[in-house]
Order: C-alpha cells, then structure tokens, then sequence
C-alpha cells in the first residue's frame, strides 16, 4: 500500500514536470518580485493571434550589466550577440484545427491569470491550467459566449 502511494506521488510529479528551457528564466522573479508587466515582454503583434516571446535584446537591455558572470547570462548573451532566437520550449498549445486569437480574447475582457493561473508566482513556467476543449467551453458557456462546433473549428472538422 504505501509503495502504491509512492508510485502514484511520482507519477503525479512527472505529469506534472514542466519543460526543461534553455535559460532558466524565472516569472517569479521578473513579473513577481521586478514587477514587470506582462506585456512588456508578451507584445501581441497584429493580427494578434500569437502574444510572442521576448527579443534577446529586451532581456540584455538589462542584463548588459546585471549578473552578467552568470552561467545562464552568458548563454543569453551569445545568443543575442549572434542574432539568434533562445529556443524556448512551448508550454501551452492547441492544435492548428482550432481557431484561436489573444487579441480577441484580450479584448473580450479575459485576462492571462484566467487561462494561465498566478504566472507571476511561477519559478519556472508550467501549464497550471487546462486549455482543452472542455476548459474552452467551459468558460465560453460561463460568459455566453458561442459554443457551436464552427466557432472554434472548420465545417469540415
Ligand atoms: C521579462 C520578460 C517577461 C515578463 C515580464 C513576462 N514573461 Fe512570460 N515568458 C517570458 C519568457 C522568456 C518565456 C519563455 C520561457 C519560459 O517559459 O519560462 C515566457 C513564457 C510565458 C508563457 C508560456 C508560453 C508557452 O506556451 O510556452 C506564458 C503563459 C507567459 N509567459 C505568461 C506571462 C504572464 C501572464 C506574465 C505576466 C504576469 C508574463 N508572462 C511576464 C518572458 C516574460
Ligand atoms: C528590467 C530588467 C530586467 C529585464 C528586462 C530582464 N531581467 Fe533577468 N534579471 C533581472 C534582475 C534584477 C535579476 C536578479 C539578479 C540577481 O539575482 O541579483 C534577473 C535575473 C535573471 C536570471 C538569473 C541569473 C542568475 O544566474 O541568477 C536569468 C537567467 C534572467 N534574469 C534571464 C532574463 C531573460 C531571458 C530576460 C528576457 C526575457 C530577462 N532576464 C529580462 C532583471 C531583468
Ligand atoms: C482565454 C484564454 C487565454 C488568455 C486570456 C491568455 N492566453 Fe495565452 N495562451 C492561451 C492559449 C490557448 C495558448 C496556446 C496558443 C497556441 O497554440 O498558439 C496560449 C499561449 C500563450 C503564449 C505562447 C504562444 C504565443 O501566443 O506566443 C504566451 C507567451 C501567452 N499565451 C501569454 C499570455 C499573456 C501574457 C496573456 C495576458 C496578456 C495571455 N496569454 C492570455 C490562452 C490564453
Ligand atoms: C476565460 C474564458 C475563456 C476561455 C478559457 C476561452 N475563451 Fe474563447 N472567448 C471568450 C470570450 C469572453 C469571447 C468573446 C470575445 C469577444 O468577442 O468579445 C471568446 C471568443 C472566442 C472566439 C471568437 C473570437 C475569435 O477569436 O475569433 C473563439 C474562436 C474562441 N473564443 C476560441 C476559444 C478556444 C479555442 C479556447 C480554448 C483554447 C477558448 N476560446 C477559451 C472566453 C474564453
Ligand atoms: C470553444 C472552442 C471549441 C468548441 C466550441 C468546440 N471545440 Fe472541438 N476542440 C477545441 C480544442 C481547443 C481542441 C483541441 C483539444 C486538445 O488538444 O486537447 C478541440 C478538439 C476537437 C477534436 C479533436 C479531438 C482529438 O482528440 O483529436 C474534435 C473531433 C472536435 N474538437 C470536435 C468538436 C465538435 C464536434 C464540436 C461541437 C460539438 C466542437 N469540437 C466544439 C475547441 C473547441
């Protein structure tokens, strides 16, 4: 019994284990203790579908001088210098069969606490929240909003 519950505790860390990144960025410190807001580094470009990951030179804007001997500093770094993208790992996804907009969501008074919980209290980014097809629904029933088949997916789907 009690090597049941300790396979069961690992299993339920291990679903639960975010991506490794390649820098270890920490929404903890940067939207929680620093303050940042979040679309300072999520920009929303048109047509405002995607919310976008920052440029390498937004973060060296700071990190030029602060902690600049550190390990993870140092990757960032050579990233920026040579005009390359840090390859993050995505979290949150939905297949390309649905139709999914930020801005629209955004402008229809949702905000990112709602579909990605207390961000600001993560050390390191997880998917604290389900974005399934049932989560979709759900909220879209809470705040009457369209639940047809063709709202979110093509006639033929
Ligand atoms: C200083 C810049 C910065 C700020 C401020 C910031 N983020 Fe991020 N965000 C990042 C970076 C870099 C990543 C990719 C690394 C990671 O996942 O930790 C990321 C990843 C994410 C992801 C995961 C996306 C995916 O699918 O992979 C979400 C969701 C997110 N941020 C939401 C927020 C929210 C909500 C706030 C405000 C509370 C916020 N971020 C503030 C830089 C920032
Ligand atoms: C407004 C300034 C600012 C911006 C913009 C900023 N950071 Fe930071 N960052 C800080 C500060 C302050 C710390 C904490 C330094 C300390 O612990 O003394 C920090 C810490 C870090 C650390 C931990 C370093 C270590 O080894 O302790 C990493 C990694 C990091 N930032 C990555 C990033 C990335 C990636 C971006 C861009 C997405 C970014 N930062 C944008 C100010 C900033
Ligand atoms: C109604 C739910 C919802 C709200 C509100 C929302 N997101 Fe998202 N977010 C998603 C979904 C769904 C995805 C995956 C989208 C995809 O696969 O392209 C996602 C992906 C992301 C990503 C990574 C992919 C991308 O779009 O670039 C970031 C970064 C992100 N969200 C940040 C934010 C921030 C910051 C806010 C608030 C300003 C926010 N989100 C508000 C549902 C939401
Ligand atoms: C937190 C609540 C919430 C969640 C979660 C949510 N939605 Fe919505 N959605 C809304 C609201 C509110 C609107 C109406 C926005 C407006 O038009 O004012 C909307 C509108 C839409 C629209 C029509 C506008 C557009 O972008 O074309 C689509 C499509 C849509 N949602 C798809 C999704 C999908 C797919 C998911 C899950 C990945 C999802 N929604 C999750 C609240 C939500
Ligand atoms: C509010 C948005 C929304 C509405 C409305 C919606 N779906 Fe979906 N649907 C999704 C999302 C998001 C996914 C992807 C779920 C995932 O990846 O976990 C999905 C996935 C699917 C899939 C693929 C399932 C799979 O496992 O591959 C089918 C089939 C589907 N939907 C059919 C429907 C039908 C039929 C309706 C009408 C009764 C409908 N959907 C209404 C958002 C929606």
């Amino acid at each position: 019994m009690k090597y049941f519950a300790v396979i069961l505790i690992s299993l339920l860390l291990w679903g639960a284990d975010p991506p490794r990144q390649p820098i270890a960025f920490s929404h903890k410190m940067h939207a929680g203790s620093l303050n940042l807001k979040c679309e300072s580094c999520h920009i929303n470009p048109a047509p405002g579908e995607m919310m976008t990951f920052p440029a390498e030179a937004k973060c060296m804007g700071c990190h030029q001088v602060i902690k600049k001997d550190s390990e993870d500093i140092q990757k960032l770094a050579k990233f920026f210098t040579e005009k390359k993208r840090v390859p993050w790992v995505r979290v949150y996804q939905v297949p390309t069969f649905v139709f999914w907009s930020h801005r629209t969501h955004m402008e229809g008074g949702n905000t990112c606490s709602e579909c990605h919980g207390d961000v600001s209290s993560l050390e390191v980014m997880a998917k604290v929240k389900e974005l399934s097809m049932g989560s979709c629904m759900d909220c879209h029933r809470q705040k009457k909003v369209s639940n047809d088949c063709t709202f979110c997916h093509d006639k033929a789907n």
